[in-house]
């Protein structure tokens, strides 16, 4: 086999030309003000694969905190040290949440890993080289009668990855390796991408373009089948949609409890109906750099107290639970809060979650003070069921963690907000919303 190709990791200021451009491949063959689907929390959501009733609560929490960790160290790594890993995308798993897409004629469904922090969707496909065991059938591209792969020579194939002028059979191989040191290696191809929509029939979406894994490595889970990007560049899926849903969508995260009392399920909008809009939403200038979104933040303040100023940048993620914030202003942050709530002090409940309280048994939260985050734009303001996390019966811990020169806004903390990218303008938005009723 010849020498495989680097994924290319292409930047935001590169990006725009390819909305408009490259992708006439991809038709998207819906109502036009676009669709919604699942966004399934691996734990929490009864329709994850992952989803075992008999877990408790404790058990939730600390495989989410796991996940938590994982993922912030390698956010430290990818886009503060001073490591150069051009080719290098996220790490493969640890997200918490998942999408159910289908592909090929006949559809072959797949769960796969949903992260705002990657470019490119790949999956495991049949016959394999070397996969790691997956509990759904493999894709076979022989067995789709709409699969197709991509020239080398083709400009699709140019802009995903870097072109390999010796590829033998004019066959485009893309390579990504992780900071983790999982991989996957294989064919750049095209097929029938299908999502069920809540909001009507099901969405197709024509020759959308992602990576045919037959060499797959590294830390993955038999549940999941491969990862969907949703961060910009030319592979990723936001930007295949192309104009008729015009680089935006949007997220509604529902509580955990909520979750588990009412079996639904978070929503991702794309399209017109991802627009924000309306009383209490705000929108914020948004960048992407190093595979992952940023705003920038100026500070927060607990209750009406504005703690030290800062100016920095956080990654607004979804696949990270906690909170990041620099060491410093954390530090600020766990003293104001001390300062602030009366409530009984709960003992530490691991490594992460040291600030924790007896919170009152009839589940209200009196005396939380809000914690509002400055962004360079606007304000978001954030109530006690984004900061306090549920370690066990009664104790509540807070969800916002010191960072190692890292600072990521979780996705604990963006539960109940509606909360919209629009990729074109690259602004993000907030609007509280009690997403459990979408
Ligand atoms: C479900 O959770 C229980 C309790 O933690 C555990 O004993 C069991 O192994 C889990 N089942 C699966 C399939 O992971
Ligand atoms: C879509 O819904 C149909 C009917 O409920 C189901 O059979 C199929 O597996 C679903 N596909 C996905 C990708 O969720
Ligand atoms: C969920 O159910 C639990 C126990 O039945 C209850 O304490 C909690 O308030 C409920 N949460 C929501 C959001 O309905």
């Amino acid at each position: 086999m010849g020498r495989l190709i680097s994924l290319v990791i292409l930047l935001s200021v590169l990006c725009s030309p390819f909305l408009s451009t490259t992708y006439s491949l991809t038709e998207l063959i819906s109502e036009s003000n676009g669709f919604t689907t699942d966004l399934i929390h691996r734990d929490y959501s009864v329709i994850s694969p992952f989803y075992n009733s008999t877990s408790s609560h404790r058990d939730r929490v600390t495989k989410a905190l796991q996940r938590s960790k994982i993922r912030a160290d390698y956010f430290s790594l990818s886009s503060f040290a001073s490591g150069n890993i051009p080719s290098a995308d996220m790490i493969a798993t640890s997200g918490d949440y998942l999408m159910k897409i289908s592909l090929g004629i006949p559809t072959v469904q797949l769960n796969l890993n949903f992260d705002t922090g990657s470019v490119f969707t790949w999956t495991q496909c049949a016959p394999c080289k070397n996969c790691f065991p997956q509990n759904m059938p493999l894709f076979t591209p022989k067995l789709s009668s709409t699969y197709k792969t991509v020239a080398a020579n083709s400009k699709t194939c140019y802009s995903i990855v870097e072109a390999d002028s010796h590829a033998k059979d004019n066959t485009c191989r893309y390579s990504v390796d992780y900071l983790d040191k999982s991989y996957t290696r294989g064919i750049v191809s095209s097929d029938t991408l299908t999502l069920n929509s809540t909001t009507g029939s099901p969405v197709s979406l024509r020759n959308f373009v992602f990576g045919c894994g037959y060499n797959n490595q590294g830390i993955y889970e038999r549940s999941t089948c491969g990862i969907i990007g949703l961060g910009i560049g030319p592979g990723s899926f936001v930007t295949q949609m192309g104009p008729t849903v015009g680089g935006k969508f949007s997220y509604c995260m529902i509580s955990h409890d909520h979750h588990l009392n009412t079996s639904k399920s978070s929503k991702i909008h794309f399209g017109e109906r991802a627009a924000v809009s309306g009383p209490g939403s705000v929108s914020i200038r948004l960048y992407f750099y190093e595979n992952a979104y940023f705003v920038s933040l100026k500070g927060l303040s607990v209750g009406k107290r504005k703690l030290d100023s800062f100016d920095g940048k956080i990654a607004v993620d979804s696949g990270a639970t906690l909170t990041y914030l620099p060491k410093k202003m954390y530090n600020s942050l766990q003293a104001a809060i001390k300062k602030e709530i009366k409530l009984k002090a709960a003992e530490p409940v691991d490594k992460l979650l040291r600030v924790c309280y007896e919170f009152p048994s009839d589940g209200k939260m009196r005396g939380i003070p809000v914690i509002t985050l400055h962004f360079g734009g606007a304000d978001v303001k954030l109530s006690p069921l984004n900061t306090f996390i549920r370690a066990y019966d009664n104790v509540y811990c807070l969800g916002f963690v010191p960072g190692d020169d890292v600072a990521i806004f979780g996705n604990f903390a963006q539960i109940n907000f509606l909360v919209g990218y629009d990729i074109k303008k690259m602004i993000i938005s907030f609007k509280p919303t009690d997403c459990s009723k979408q």
